[in-house]
């Protein structure tokens, strides 16, 4: 499908040359070194998903066969060339991180497109440890559909060591019964909870498994990346203790039953791992019916006799404090608007549908001709989104480059933690607090993608 013109090939060529050490062989590459960025080139690749057939037209960055991870050091810069050899434009979004707008990668509204054989330059430094993820903010229901999304993991050099760590990378695909990419949605389904994807698997893989220390205190970061599914996770075999939501460290460590996962979203646990080798653990969704494994964990060895017990609360991010007494009450309001108006124009992946509104406004995001903002923040100042979900179904709404602090529901019970992205449920209404302390145009979506393209956008502006 993929066909690089003569002008990708000689511009990836010299590209590749000039960044030669960080291509694809992430050991070689090193943060401090910021006069050689990584280089990450949004290309077209081939892997077997379904555990049959080969399937074509998967979207990465280098190579395959397996989704990335990039590790860095909280608070070290970290720069990266994005090379786009997909033949279509592409951009990076870094999930969750609170960086600089022009970094932000949202294409119109932070950056321009990055077209076939194009570079941009990203550089930041994460002000934040913990599990994040990256991914593109254009044709976005296509590139991510396709495969196009990576762990992030800042880590805090502070932060206890266990005896392994696991990533997870949760999503669906969209094949058929040939292994090869099918429609990527349906406008029904769009209208409704989503389409959900034909293929299950953890890190491209269904139901891979991993060798893990026998008696073991095991750190497993979990990222939700699928354009849909929102899952309830649960551990069968083993204890496990929650210890960081959304990138940011719980205050007080709990035991997991079962923790509703939505598309964004991330999740550490850890895992205290059988004694006996051989015992598995397997990582379950409950909230499909039936419930089905994602992943399991094997145990290897001699027990090393670890103790949950002996898990305490993280080090804390330094996140912006809301002063909730003094904050200004800002109502948002998710509808769905009339059947499906179709839209004129398409571009930068718009579906051709609108479904959804937030504040009556239906906006599927990216476009040349940004709608004004849903919100004007003062730099500094503090609100409460009072956000309002009048459909009947759930949505993963998630804000760029701010964290909020999630206050009360009326819907249930809520953790009153710091998070980029709220399952808000039909007939919720939910209280967010924040701190305005970066400034740009930050936008506020459905991470159901189809969602997000058919309307369910918008942005907030801080200045
Ligand atoms: Cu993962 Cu606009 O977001
Ligand atoms: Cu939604």
């Amino acid at each position: 499908m993929v066909l690089m013109t003569r002008r990708n090939m000689l511009k990836a060529g010299g590209v590749a040359a000039a960044y030669g050490a960080g291509l694809g062989v992430a050991g070689l590459w090193k943060q401090a070194d910021a006069a050689m960025p990584m280089l990450l080139e949004a290309r077209e690749t081939t892997a077997i998903i379904d555990g049959k057939s080969e399937t074509k037209g998967i979207m990465t960055w280098n190579d395959g066969p397996r989704p990335p991870v990039i590790r860095v050091q909280k608070g070290m810069p970290f720069s990266t060339k994005l090379l786009n050899s997909l033949n279509e434009p592409t951009t990076i979004h870094w999930h969750g991180l609170r960086i600089d707008n022009a970094m932000d990668g949202v294409p119109f509204l932070t950056q321009p497109y990055v077209y076939e054989g194009d570079t941009f330059d990203y550089s930041f430094t994460p002000p934040d440890a913990g599990t994040f993820w990256y991914h593109p903010h254009c044709n976005t229901l296509a590139q991510m559909g396709h495969g196009l999304a990576g762990l992030f993991i800042v880590e805090n050099p502070d932060d206890p060591k266990f005896d392994r760590e696991i990533t997870l990378n949760l999503r669906d695909w969209r094949l058929g019964g040939d292994g090869q990419f099918i429609d990527q949605f349906k406008p029904r389904s769009a209208a409704r909870s989503g389409t959900y994807g034909t293929v299950r698997t953890a890190n491209w893989a269904v139901e891979p498994s991993y060798d893990v220390p026998a008696g073991g205190l095991v750190r497993v970061r979990i990222a939700v990346t699928d354009v849909t599914r929102i899952y309830r996770l649960g551990l069968e075999g083993a204890d496990a203790t929650v210890v960081a939501i959304d990138a940011n460290p719980v205050p007080t460590p709990f035991p997991l039953d079962h923790l509703e996962v939505g598309p964004g979203q991330r999740l550490d646990l850890i895992v205290r791992v059988p004694d006996i080798e051989g015992e598995t653990v397997r990582l379950v969704n409950y909230r499909s019916t039936p419930s089905y494994t994602i992943a399991a964990l094997r145990s290897v060895g001699t027990s090393l006799n670890r103790d949950l017990r002996e898990v305490k609360a993280l080090p804390p991010n330094q996140l912006g404090v809301p002063d909730i007494k003094n904050a200004e009450l800002l109502k948002i309001e998710l509808s769905a608007t009339a059947e499906g108006a179709p839209v004129k124009e398409s571009f930068c992946g718009s579906l051709g549908y609108n479904f959804w509104a937030i504040n009556k406004v239906p906006w599927s995001g990216d476009s040349p001709d940004p709608h004004d903002p849903l919100f004007e923040l003062k730099m500094g100042k503090s609100y409460i989104l009072e956000m309002a979900n009048r459909t009947p179904h759930p949505h993963p709404m998630h804000l760029h480059g701010l964290s909020f602090k999630v206050l009360q529901s009326t819907d249930h019970e809520v953790m009153p933690i710091y998070t980029d992205t709220y399952v808000v449920q039909p007939d919720e209404v939910v209280q967010l607090a924040l701190k305005a302390d970066n400034p740009g145009d930050w936008v506020f979506h459905c991470h159901i993608i189809e969602h997000q393209k058919t309307g369910l956008t918008g942005f907030f502006r801080v200045v």
